[in-house]
């Protein structure tokens, strides 16, 4: 685990993060982003166009063993149309990382060639890897370093004895990720972050928290609601497609609880403990891999 976020943090963090970030980035010729496979929106820092400008870039879906399939496949397609180099990773694994030099000299081949015609042939390139905490960065740099354990170090603004990592002869890859923050201020953001765990929970209480993953699983992915709580649409209150998603999703979690016994003293439904088996369920992917953003939005 690495810093714990505290939303408080808000106020100036953006201006803060472009400043260091722009000084960081004049020492790379591009900027590879990390992103959340399971949240590519809420997962990227919405002023990183702007923090990058014309540096070639790089997506790097991670987390896909968490993550449904068919839609990284989606997102992975939908980024490259937007221009970026994308590869899809597992850092748990390894899976594809070793994709990752192949696809930056890929995308630095233009620099290369002009170099070369300047005269630098030999000159190496250089990247950084960006983006928010607990995301996966520092997993990712010590396996393109082939290092073990040892994190990386993981705080913006260190300006003095940067270490290059050698990714292969001629690429070299800033050892210090860049952290970005996302965009704490839109609610729907921070439940993503909050249901993933990349924020701790305490943005709501945990019955919302857990209510509204359940509303927004019940649109994307039903089965595996019927499948792990028997849940039954037919069984569910007259008005329900006319609530707010945390009523829907207190209505589901209500029958959940009843299916699973979650009961106390009195018959009371015991809402508290079917949220935090929801949550658990999900962030450790018992309830399956899903994607909670589609790319049309
Ligand atoms: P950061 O530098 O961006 O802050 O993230 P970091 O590398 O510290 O990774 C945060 C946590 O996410 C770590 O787990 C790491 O193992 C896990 N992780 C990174 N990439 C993946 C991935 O592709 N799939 C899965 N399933 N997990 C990933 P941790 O519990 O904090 O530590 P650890 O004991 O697992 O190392």
């Amino acid at each position: 685990m690495t810093d714990d976020i505290n939303i408080q943090w808000y106020p100036g963090h953006m201006t803060k993060t472009r400043r260091m970030m722009e000084s960081e980035l004049r020492l790379v010729d591009a900027v590879c982003e990390i992103i959340d496979a399971r949240i590519p929106v809420s997962s990227r820092n919405p002023d990183i166009d702007a923090i990058c400008g014309a540096k070639p870039r790089m997506i790097i879906l991670n987390r896909i063993d968490m993550a449904d399939r068919a839609r990284t496949k989606a997102w992975a397609d939908h980024f490259k149309s937007l221009g970026f180099s994308v590869i899809q990773t597992d850092c748990k694994s390894r899976k594809g990382v070793s994709d990752f030099s192949p696809a930056l000299n890929r995308l630095l081949a233009e620099k290369r060639r002009r170099y070369a015609e300047k005269g630098m042939a030999g000159k190496p390139l250089k990247a950084m890897i960006v983006g928010i905490p607990n995301v996966g960065k520092s997993t990712f740099i010590n396996q393109v370093a082939g290092r073990k354990g040892a994190k990386a170090e993981n705080r913006p603004g260190v300006t003095r004895g940067k270490q290059w990592v050698t990714v292969d002869p001629g690429l070299l890859l800033l050892d210090t990720p860049g952290i970005l923050w996302p965009k704490f201020e839109d609610p729907e953001v921070g439940l993503r972050l909050a249901w993933t765990g990349a924020v701790k929970d305490d943005i709501l209480d945990t019955q919302t928290l857990a209510a509204r993953l359940m509303a927004q699983l019940w649109l994307d992915y039903p089965q595996a609601l019927r499948d792990r709580y028997k849940l039954d649409g037919s069984l569910l209150p007259p008005d329900f497609a006319s609530l707010g998603p945390a009523a829907q999703g207190f209505a589901l979690m209500e029958q959940a609880a009843k299916n699973r016994g979650f009961l106390l003293p009195g018959a009371e439904i015991d809402l508290d403990r079917m949220a935090n088996v929801l949550l658990e369920e999900y962030r450790s992917c018992k309830l399956g891999c899903f994607t909670l953003e589609n790319v049309q939005l």
